[in-house]
């Protein structure tokens, strides 16, 4: 067996892969979020570790396995959040997360002073949610903390350094700090110094897939998993999200429908030029990358409206007239912009709208509009892609928006690819364990491990009259945004 550890932003998720890659026992533990002020978010990375000890503890007491069964275990991570940890590796704050949005004055500053160099060396543009961003808030706000620290961590590095005593980052997470000369794979010391950062803050850096140590023995003894457990880095959320989905080779794409959606592509050039349009990160597999569209409220847009306007039914009752209403719900279009958007517009400030209300549109009419307008916010990662030379004929559809096949159907008609649903998802938790089966050696290639453990269910080809129908609509679609700038500044 191997074990993935997916540390998210309100949970941590375990589970116990064997060598057919079949989830045998999984255990999940919440853990509280902080928002002391608007638009901060923050967690205390000691809830981190305590909640990733009782679930693996409980991983093992359920499945019955012994832990000598136990080859190894590697983790996934929420991205981007700021540990600052002193000499002792104590934390000297709480953990500033991906989704705290205090640092805007400090992304300006960040454009400002590295300029052009910002996409050539860190390959991503200056969002609030990257790490460079919240080390300078801290500098600017509490220098007495940065002063006292003696590295900087992202969450997974915090919890894996407190299981194993060692201090490491892998390249697919060290990718959204924007401190990562992304292309040459080594911390940037132009940039660190262009803020007038030591080096010493940035840890060693290592593969997903490495054997950075085994389990101290406390941490043996509280888990029940044996000393000897190999443990290995592990990667970005994102990262080990497409290695769960089998996203190892050109030309694979996903489309992940969670709370937020995501587009992501596998790419191997190094140098491809997208200007800063989609993120463009490392890979867990060694010298790959991905590139990553991001539409802020996917699921989110789904939820609140279900929430708001059909709050006393269910999900499957609003979903189940969808498929009967026409490709472009009668004439309503909706912009899922309702707390602003990543990718193409990278905009706190845009907010959403339905557009082409009829008095005949039925709360049916509006469930599909917003299912499409999310869709359509999608698409357009999807025509970055395409734009910049990239092949995207098939689309492995993962999450909330693969669980319904109305939604499949338009992912299909609205991409125009075929999309494939998978017969058993996990997620990011199991790439993490397929980094731990591969750095243990159960596989000659990542590749050959995906083939092993990742299963297609069923695919979903474009109906070329509906293609054409939504082709339609997307240009429609396309010309809101700039229509409805300003409305909410
Ligand atoms: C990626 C991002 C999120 C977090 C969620 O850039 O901010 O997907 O990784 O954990």
């Amino acid at each position: 067996y191997v074990i993935g550890v997916d540390l998210g932003t309100s949970a941590v998720k375990t589970v116990l892969v064997n060598r057919e890659g079949k989830v045998a026992f999984e255990a999940s533990e919440a853990y509280p979020l902080y928002q002391p002020k608007a638009g901060y978010s923050e967690q205390n990375p000691e809830d981190w570790v305590e909640q990733t000890i009782v679930s693996l503890h409980k991983l093992l007491e359920v499945s019955g396995v012994q832990p000598s069964e136990i080859e190894g275990l590697s983790f996934s991570g929420q991205m981007h959040g700021l540990v600052l940890v002193d000499t002792e590796g104590k934390p000297l704050r709480n953990a500033i997360l991906w989704n705290d949005t205090r640092t805007t004055a400090q992304c300006r500053r960040i454009e400002k002073v590295l300029d052009s160099k910002l996409l050539s060396i860190a390959r991503n543009r200056a969002l609030e949610g990257f790490t460079l961003p919240k080390i300078l808030w801290v500098q600017e706000n509490e220098p007495e903390l940065l002063e006292q620290a003696s590295l900087f961590l992202l969450p997974k590095d915090y919890v894996r350094y407190r299981l194993t005593g060692d201090y490491a980052m892998d390249y697919s997470d060290a990718a959204g700090t924007l401190l990562l000369d992304v292309a040459g794979k080594q911390w940037s010391t132009e940039i660190a110094s262009a803020f007038n950062l030591p080096m010493t803050l940035c840890p060693r850096l290592v593969e997903s897939f490495d054997e950075v140590g085994t389990l101290l023995p406390e941490i043996a003894e509280q888990t029940g998993l044996a000393p000897a457990t190999k443990v290995f880095a592990g990667g970005a959320d994102n990262a080990c999200g497409a290695i769960g989905a089998g996203i190892l080779s050109e030309g694979q794409t996903m489309c992940s429908i969670g709370t937020s959606g995501v587009v992501l592509s596998y790419e191997e050039r190094k140098d491809l030029d997208f200007e800063g349009k989609v993120h463009f990160f490392n890979h867990g597999e060694k010298d790959a990358f991905y590139i990553m569209g991001v539409t802020l409220a996917a699921g989110y847009s789904l939820s609140w409206f279900k929430d708001t306007f059909a709050a006393d039914k269910s999900f499957d009752a609003l979903l189940q007239g969808i498929d009967q209403i026409p490709a472009g719900s009668n004439g309503l279009l909706f912009t899922p912009y309702i707390v602003g958007e990543r990718t193409p517009h990278p905009d706190a400030n845009i907010r959403g709208s339905f557009i082409g209300m009829d008095a005949g549109h039925k709360l049916e009419h509006f469930g599909r509009a917003v299912m499409e307008g999310i869709t359509f916010s999608l698409r357009e990662s999807i025509d970055i892609l395409r734009g910049a030379g990239k092949t995207v004929n098939e689309v492995i559809s993962i999450g909330g928006g693969a669980k319904n096949e109305a939604w499949l159907q338009m992912q299909a008609d609205i991409f125009n690819a075929t999309i494939v649903k998978l017969e058993s998802e996990q997620g990011p938790a199991m790439g993490a364990a397929m980094l731990a089966a591969y750095g243990s050696g159960w596989f000659p290639t990542m590749q050959e491990c995906a083939a092993a453990f990742i299963r297609p269910a069923k695919s979903y080809v474009p109906n070329p009259e509906t293609v054409a129908v939504y082709d339609g609509l997307f240009a429609l679609y396309q010309e809101v945004y700039g229509q409805t700038r300003g409305l909410n500044d």
